[in-house]
């Protein structure tokens, strides 16, 4: 008999750089999952901000948020320092904490019939967004690491940044993540410290794919 495959819920929180997003899309691959970077939701309204002359207008926002696709959220000006320090001070509005509220449980909860599951990360996902869900993950990695992936990903874009900078950013988005009062980055009781300091891209896949084997497997 043909057996259904277990519907499968993977929630990640991480600070920014750590490599939640690498992991994230190489074990929602593996696993068939739909994979949500819900950052890049929160840095599409910080473009919108920027591009509007930092005037956001709230029923303009709730209708684009309305028609969001993850098409989306594919584009690459999202990627930029500057859009993503724009995202960090936005996030702690909570009118647009709100707004973006219900796509990300739609993805995480009703993901199109294709997929086994769902895969999401940020910041609050653990406890907020996916509080239910089958495998909670922290990914950090050493604040000098996170700032050297962070720039030789702009670097690849070719975006004109210094080291230096990355790293103040990198510092000063910690600060705001971990410390705002309303959906705070933080690590709960029941999600698995994945440090990828000293770990490959492969090194971390396959220690997160072994902790998940071992549970659905039984
Ligand atoms: O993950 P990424 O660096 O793209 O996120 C950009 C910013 O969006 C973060 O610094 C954080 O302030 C915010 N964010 C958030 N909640 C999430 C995801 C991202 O507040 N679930």
């Amino acid at each position: 008999m043909n057996k259904k495959k277990k519907f499968i819920k993977v929630a990640i929180d991480s600070p920014a750089a750590a490599g939640a997003g690498t992991l994230a899309k190489s074990i929602s691959k593996y696993y068939n999952l739909l994979y949500l970077d819900t950052g890049k939701i929160y840095r599409l309204i910080a473009l919108i901000k920027i591009r509007k002359k930092n005037k956001l207008n709230f029923k303009f926002l709730k209708k684009k948020i309305k028609k969001l696709n993850l098409k989306n959220l594919q584009n690459k000006e999202l990627l930029s320092d500057e859009v993503g320090n724009e995202a960090s001070k936005i996030s702690k509005n909570k009118n647009i904490r709100k707004l973006v509220h219900s796509f990300q449980v739609n993805c995480a909860y009703n993901p199109p019939k294709k997929f086994d599951g769902s895969c999401l990360d940020g910041r609050d996902i653990t406890y907020k967004i996916v509080p239910d869900a089958d495998f909670k993950f922290f990914v950090t990695a050493n604040i000098r690491v996170r700032a050297k992936r962070r720039f030789s990903e702009l670097k690849k874009l070719k975006k004109k940044i210094s080291y230096s900078t990355v790293l103040k950013s990198i510092i000063k988005r910690d600060k705001s993540d971990y410390n705002r009062r309303i959906s705070p980055l933080k690590k709960t009781k029941d999600s698995i410290l994945i440090n990828t300091s000293n770990l490959t891209k492969r090194a971390c896949f396959l220690k997160i794919k072994k902790i998940i084997d071992r549970k659905i497997k039984n």
